[in-house]
């Protein structure tokens, strides 16, 4: 099992997205572990955001993701960092291919409505960035025995 971090970002809260979002992940197989409303803070945006801090662009992508309330998870599962990332679709909603979640919903390169942890080290820090250990709920859902094989 794995875990990943996901943002909600403010284009996905105002735009009345976050329950097709969530229900995908859901649907998917994708356990929620963790959940919590926030409003990033400039600091927390350079933290979070820190290899992109010194691009041309990132005052931009500060303004947007400080401009409104998001949403923070954890996702658990089987290779979840990765199942994520292809739900997500490529940076670029333009570019991103239909079916996933930036190429169904978003034109935007800034506004692709979720942010995803590109690895097991980003994800780990990610976690740890917004998340104390005890708001992490370790839970076994009884669906699972019908969501893939016991041996997988
Ligand atoms: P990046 O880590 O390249 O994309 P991803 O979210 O797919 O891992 O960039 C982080 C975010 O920065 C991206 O989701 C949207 C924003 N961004 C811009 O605003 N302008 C840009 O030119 C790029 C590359 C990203
Ligand atoms: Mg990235």
């Amino acid at each position: 099992m794995q875990r990943t971090f996901i943002i909600l970002k403010p284009d996905c809260v105002q735009r009345r997205l976050m329950g097709e979002v969530v229900s995908r992940f859901e649907a998917k197989g994708l356990n929620f572990v963790a959940m919590k409303m926030l409003r990033i803070t400039p600091e927390l945006a350079k933290q979070h955001y820190a290899e992109h801090v010194d691009k041309g662009w990132y005052p931009n992508l500060e303004g947007f993701i400080t401009g409104g309330p998001v949403v923070a998870a954890v996702l658990e599962g089987l290779d979840a960092i990765l199942v994520v990332r292809e739900m997500l679709g490529a940076t670029n909603g333009l570019k991103a291919a239909p079916g996933t979640i930036r190429g169904d919903f978003s034109s935007s390169q800034q506004m692709n409505l979720v942010h995803g942890s590109d690895g097991p080290e980003s994800a780990a820090r990610e976690i740890a960035l917004y998340f104390n250990e005890d708001e992490l709920c370790d839970f076994e859902p009884t669906i699972t025995p019908w969501m893939r094989a016991a041996d997988e």
